[in-house]
């Protein structure tokens, strides 16, 4: 894939000096990273220092949740606007672990993808099926739907992005491969679903799906060796700063 993306979602793993360390350690061996676009998201609380750590730099901020209003009476939560007054240009959304843990439903991340658009900003709309699901043969439904409950109604300007992130739920975190055949039938299962939704020619020129779950350096090129795979949403790999620039070499390997 040409010029993959890659996101790294730190999660709630690292504490404020380990990010800080994290960021330096992962701006110093950036310049080794031209070829992939490669996106950080740090906690809320380090996007501050971590946006300094990288700016001017290649390297991009990124938030891993946001809330669906731009501003108000919402204890506890943050808006893509202020996100973006940090230098934050990407937003993952519906992300399997807020899905299950918070119990963000379809409707809520409808709301945050339609908002962060709205704001010029790039949603990372994460999708997937559970084992069980799996299982029971509902997986390309489960996919679709979720596609089309997250994205139906919206507009995509001519200066739009949007990413669409599959991450099957029981490889996420496992240390387990996923079958490249099978990430690829499923990113044709979203291209279809995204087909529903958009023109052919916005989906193929301002679309973006990936993939993410267990990705590491040793099975990254694999997966990116599909014309389908835009790039990969990357968790475990992207807390150490050897694993991940190892990803990148990955990645961007001719
Ligand atoms: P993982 O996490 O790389 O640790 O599987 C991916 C994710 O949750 O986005």
């Amino acid at each position: 894939m040409k010029n993959p993306l890659i996101i790294a979602n730190w999660k709630m793993k690292l504490a404020p000096q380990e990010a800080i360390d994290l960021a330096k350690k992962v701006k110093k061996a950036s310049t080794k990273y031209k070829g992939a676009e490669v996106v950080l998201c740090p906690s809320f609380t380090e996007l501050a220092e971590v946006g300094k750590i990288i700016d001017a730099t290649g390297l991009k901020l990124g938030a891993q949740d946001c809330f669906w209003e731009e501003q108000g009476a919402f204890t506890g939560e943050i808006s893509p606007k202020i996100l973006q007054e940090y230098g934050v240009e990407t937003v993952i959304i519906g992300h399997s672990e807020r899905r299950t843990s918070l119990l963000e439903t379809s409707q809520m991340i409808h709301k945050k993808a339609r908002l962060v658009l709205s704001l010029g900003m790039r949603p990372v709309v994460c999708v997937g099926e559970s084992f069980d699901e799996r299982q029971e043969g509902l997986k390309d439904s489960i996919i679709i739907r979720q596609v089309h409950d997250a994205l139906n109604g919206i507009w995509l300007n001519k200066m739009d992005s949007l990413v669409v992130a599959y991450e099957p739920i029981w490889v996420i975190g496992s240390g387990q491969d996923c079958d490249p055949e099978e990430i690829e039938h499923t990113h044709q299962v979203i291209r279809q679903a995204l087909y529903d939704l958009f023109t052919e020619q916005v989906v193929d020129e301002q679309v973006k799906i990936i993939y993410g779950g267990s990705v590491d350096p040793e099975n990254v090129s694999n997966y990116l060796s599909h014309a389908t795979v835009h790039g990969v949403l990357i968790g475990t790999a992207s807390w150490d700063a050897t694993t991940f620039s190892a990803v990148v070499a990955g990645a961007i390997k001719p």
